[in-house]
């Protein structure tokens, strides 16, 4: 996406209740990790529910540039692998669009391979730190040529055999988790990940399913996650859940509009995904989970949400890895409720796909809520339940994330809110204007 080409504004209209049953695509980080590692084993994986939105599509064209072979088969997709190793030297730069995960894990991949590579991507992405992962990755060997200020474009040189290590986060990301853990399975001797902070562990479950011996242990209150490479992975089928960042845009646009009463099937549940449920339910909402089940080795519930009368609290910066892309959608419902919100410690935030305290902080002004931005949070005075009065357009920074809540604050709102582009949602959602159509009709 060309962050100056001039994109048509979209106004997201006041909605009456939501209502019906639906089921939102599946989950982005579990879609990523599955090509990766299905590209990974040697013979065939198959995937079902497999997110179609672009930055998945990025990960699968720079796995096909380097010599997988991934395919839509009806449904699902198969992922045909060439082993850990044998990767190819890709054929140009690889083009990771607006994904800062396709980027990060597959730097990681990348790393103990012997294969040079360039990185590029959009306005939004070319912002993105990538010193976390340069870091850790270039004491494995590899070496990097970023662009000032350690981003993207950026070329890397892969070192075959690469060199273990033992690496404490020193941010809770398991983007720099996974790429350290990834980099480890082609390098001979033990990788070890400490992290002080629990991070979504889909690459944890996942290489397991995959068939890696990975040894996980607390220690001190931290988890140390080991593996020892080089390592085969043999092909494995994989059913991704829905994802619970997805759900979460419904469960909120729900929660607030008044009258609501909509069944979200099938959506991940996993314990380091799952704050903003816990959030929400705090804040008084009424969501029910059903059919608690396991999919894939990740816990899966379907939801149903009520309209309830929200009241504002103070957000507990511990559970902030746990729903670190719902915060924007959360602010909407913030907006909304009785009393004041506060949240704090979110100063990753900033890094995200846009900067998410001062976008969200600037957005929700238009809209009409009042908040504070402070450097490590919003402050949101919340309306005790009266809709936004609405306005715009607000601008996105090229950020899904911002399109989707300032989309669900349109619903809740007197006049409308605009956004200056609906582009940048299809890279986590591409059908979520359908699924809106289909909840308001
Ligand atoms: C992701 C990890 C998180 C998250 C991102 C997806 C992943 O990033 O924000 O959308 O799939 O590993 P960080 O590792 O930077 O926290």
């Amino acid at each position: 996406m060309d962050a100056n080409s001039p994109k048509p504004a979209h106004r997201f209209v006041p909605s009456g209740p939501l209502t019906g049953t639906i089921r939102v695509p599946g989950d982005k980080s579990i879609s990523h990790r599955a090509l990766l590692f299905g590209a990974l084993a040697l013979g065939r994986s198959r995937i079902s529910g497999l997110l179609e939105g672009e930055d998945v599509l990025a990960t699968a064209a720079a796995l096909r540039a380097m010599g997988a072979k991934i395919e839509r088969d009806g449904e699902d997709w198969v992922v045909d692998g060439v082993g850990v190793g044998t990767l190819l030297q890709p054929h140009g730069a690889l083009d990771m669009g607006n994904s800062g995960t396709s980027t990060r894990l597959l730097m990681g991949l990348l790393a103990s391979h012997g294969i040079t590579a360039a990185f590029t991507g959009d306005a939004s992405l070319s912002k993105r730190p990538m010193g976390r992962v340069i870091e850790p990755l270039s004491r494995m060997g590899a070496t990097f040529t970023p662009s000032p200020g350690g981003t993207l474009p950026l070329m890397m040189e892969g070192l075959q055999p690469a060199i273990p290590i033992e690496y404490r986060l020193p941010v809770a990301s398991a983007q720099v988790k996974s790429a350290v853990l990834l980099a480890g399975l082609n390098t001979p001797g033990t990788t070890t990940v400490i992290e002080p902070v629990p991070t979504r562990d889909h690459t944890e479950r996942m290489l397991r399913g995959f068939g890696v011996d990975l040894h996980v242990e607390e220690v001190n209150g931290a988890k140390h996650i080991s593996l020892t490479g080089p390592c085969d992975l043999r092909p494995c089928d994989i059913e991704v859940p829905g994802d619970p960042s997805s759900a979460a845009f419904f469960a909120v646009a729900a929660s607030i509009v008044p009258g609501s009463d909509l069944v979200i099937e099938n959506v991940g549940m996993n314990p380091t995904r799952d704050g903003i449920y816990r959030v929400l339910a705090q804040m008084g909402a009424n969501i029910e989970k059903r059919n608690e089940r396991t999919i894939g080795g990740e816990p899966v519930v379907d939801l149903r949400v009520r309209h309830a009368e929200l009241k504002g609290i103070e957000v507990d910066p511990a559970i902030a890895p746990a729903m670190i892309d719902e915060f924007p959608v959360l602010f909407i419902a913030a907006a909304m409720a009785q009393g004041t919100t506060v949240t704090t410690g979110l100063e990753e935030l900033r890094v995200k796909e846009s900067d998410r305290l001062t976008a969200m902080a600037a957005a929700l002004a238009l809209a009409g809520a009042q908040t504070e931005e402070r450097a490590d949070g919003l402050l949101i005075h919340g309306s005790g339940g009266k809709p936004f009065s609405g306005g715009g357009p607000v601008r996105t920074h090229l950020d899904h994330r911002i399109a989707m809540s300032m989309a669900v604050a349109g619903l809740a709102s007197e006049s409308g809110v605009a956004v200056d582009s609906i582009d940048p949602i299809a890279t986590s959602f591409p059908n979520f204007m359908e699924l809106l159509d289909e909840v308001m009709a």
